[in-house]
């Protein structure tokens, strides 16, 4: 396999998108770039700077110098912003639900979809996202779009909150995700939607290696 594809996936929080992706990158030897992980960054950064959402002078200003960059390691790709590496903060459920909200700004879209199409302009990654078949990359080579049942997802959400050791509860964990996945299905800008030309992959009662293996034997086919 020869040709260096673009591949997209999207698909709601907790569908399975980067656990397949990054596997996905691994095994085809792509780069993965995550960009949720940017929109988180651009949220932080509006905290980090003291930035209201509603002024666009300001969130203009900040979007003019910001720096957001993945920089990649065998363990985990790392995200830094403005040069300091905000991969673990950028989890927290504050930067969570500031991510969603910031992600219906138009000029905060417009940087983000500037940022990533450089960073795919040569092929060989794999992107995940809600607007990447859509918009990032209409023409990709393969679009994915993965769903689950919300029950499904809200609880591989809450198994990782407990590894990591957050005390919350199934329940929180299932609110927030069916706000945030009304909150970017209904935005007016690039809303979470599944391209016309995607194929679907139910990961609810698949494991990841299988949802890992069907993407690849597309791929790979
Ligand atoms: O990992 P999880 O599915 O929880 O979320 P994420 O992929 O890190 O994305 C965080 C938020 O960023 C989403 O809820 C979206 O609002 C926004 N986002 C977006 O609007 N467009 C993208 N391409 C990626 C993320």
């Amino acid at each position: 396999m020869n040709k260096r594809f673009v591949i997209a996936i999207d698909g709601p929080a907790a569908s399975g998108k980067s656990t397949t992706a990054k596997q996905l990158a691994k095994r085809l030897k792509y780069v993965y770039i995550d960009t949720g992980a940017m929109y988180r960054a651009c949220g932080l950064c509006t905290l980090l700077q003291d930035v209201d959402l509603d002024d666009e002078i300001a969130l203009k200003k900040m979007l003019d110098t910001i720096s957001i960059k993945i920089k990649y390691a065998k363990n985990g790709n790392r995200i830094l912003l403005n040069n300091e590496d905000v991969s673990t903060r950028i989890r927290e459920a504050d930067i969570t639900k500031l991510s969603s909200q910031i992600a219906v700004i138009g000029i905060v879209r417009k940087k983000m979809v500037e940022l990533q199409r450089k960073m795919g302009e040569n092929g060989g990654i794999i992107m995940d996202g809600r607007d990447i078949g859509t918009v990032v990359f209409p023409n990709a080579d393969f679009k994915f779009f993965m769903i689950a049942d919300v029950k499904t997802r809200a609880l591989r959400r809450w198994k990782e909150a407990r590894l990591k050791g957050e005390d919350i509860s199934l329940e929180k964990i299932e609110e927030e995700l069916i706000w945030r996945d009304k909150n970017d299905s209904t935005r007016d800008i690039s809303p979470l939607k599944q391209a016309i030309d995607a194929i679907p992959i139910d990961t609810s009662n698949v494991t990841i290696d299988q949802q890992v293996d069907m993407i690849y034997s597309i791929v790979v086919e």
